[in-house]
């Protein structure tokens, strides 16, 4: 906030205090000899106004709002820029109230994070810990149910990029993943990226209409160009962050167009990493319920 507004949100409230207060010293009742009952003289419908003054003890309130209201903008952050001489911050309150909770929680989490993954899938209440966890930090992006959409991944199916066990899992929470997927459009030019697009729908396990005459050109440029990262099947490379692109899940798009797209411009998706956020115990209890999104019926099974 520059020192311009500052000052000007400090003249604004400091004039609205100072008007409120000289407006109640005006408005108090001067003549104090007056008859009570008086009217104002104003007649509504046959219905007449007194002209009382204000009950003291309103009048009162009105002035202990006043104090109230100026202490309260001394000690805490309100005005413009001064923070308020206690030195509150929301940031400090929270860090303060998050500090005391993992306090509480330590021995809780001690424990956990003593146990595997695979292990956590039989504590409910672990589960719940991690689900609660993944309500705050996670489903922004991931969805409050985990299924994604278009730019983030589901979590709850078997398709994973980089990889589905428990310590990938925990790796791609902890320190994030990247996948930069390059533009291929000025490289290929139209005709071989139209060429490469119909070879990769010839290949996806989903029936589709593609152009069978460009299939066999568009097998040599996907090999030439995509296979160092996609794999010679097309089954994806988890080390590169490479999707299988045989299947019917589709991170950034499965219609026609979308895939075209997708290959033409590139694509950037971004895991923030999470270790400075949560810390090993949260991430341990959240990898824990990720993983048993995509594991549960087997576990009921059990
Ligand atoms: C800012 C958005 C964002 C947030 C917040 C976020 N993620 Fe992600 N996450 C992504 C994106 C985007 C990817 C895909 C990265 C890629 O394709 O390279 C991803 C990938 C993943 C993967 C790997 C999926 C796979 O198929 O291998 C896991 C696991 C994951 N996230 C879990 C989490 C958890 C748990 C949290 C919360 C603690 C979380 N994410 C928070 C955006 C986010
Ligand atoms: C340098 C490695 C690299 C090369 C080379 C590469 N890709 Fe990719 N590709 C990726 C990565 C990484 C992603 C995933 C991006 C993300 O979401 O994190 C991706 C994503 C895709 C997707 C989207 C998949 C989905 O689920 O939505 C398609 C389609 C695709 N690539 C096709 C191609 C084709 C065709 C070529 C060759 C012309 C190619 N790629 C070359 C790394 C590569």
């Amino acid at each position: 906030m520059s020192d311009f507004w500052s000052g000007y949100i400090i003249a604004i409230i400091a004039i609205n205090i100072i008007g409120c207060a000289a407006l109640l010293f005006f408005t108090r009742r001067k003549k104090s000899g007056a008859e009570e009952n008086e009217t104002t003289g104003h007649v509504y419908d046959g219905i007449e106004e007194y002209d009382n003054p204000l009950p003291r003890w309103w009048l009162w309130m009105f002035y202990i709002t006043i104090i109230f209201s100026v202490i309260y903008l001394i000690l805490y952050p309100g005005l413009g820029k001064f923070e308020g001489v206690l030195g509150w911050t929301q940031t400090k309150q929270y860090e303060e109230e998050v500090a005391t909770a993992d306090e509480k929680y330590l021995p809780l989490f001690e424990q956990y994070s003593a146990m595997s993954i695979e292990d956590l899938q039989n504590e409910p209440e672990a589960l719940d810990m991690g689900q609660s966890i993944f309500a705050n930090t996670c489903f922004g992006c991931h969805g409050a149910d985990g299924r994604g959409g278009i730019g983030f991944p589901n979590l709850t199916d078997d398709e994973w990029i980089y990889g589905g066990t428990p310590d990938d899992i925990v790796y791609s929470i902890t320190e994030g993943r990247q996948g930069a997927m390059p533009p291929w459009g000025e490289t290929l030019g139209e005709e071989k990226l139209s060429a490469v697009l119909h070879y990769v729908l010839s290949e996806n396990e989903v029936e589709r209409t593609y152009r069978e005459e460009l299939v066999e050109e568009g097998r040599t440029t996907y090999q030439t160009y995509c296979k160092a990262c996609h794999a010679e099947d097309l089954s994806g490379n988890p080390a590169m962050g490479a999707p299988n692109l045989k299947d019917d899940v589709w991170l950034h798009g499965g219609s026609i167009s979308m895939i075209k797209n997708t290959i033409r411009n590139g694509v950037n998706a971004n895991m923030p990493p999470h270790d400075k956020i949560l810390g090993k115990h949260k991430i341990h209890l959240v990898a824990a319920y990720v993983y048993s999104l995509s594991h549960g019926d087997e576990e009921q099974s059990n």
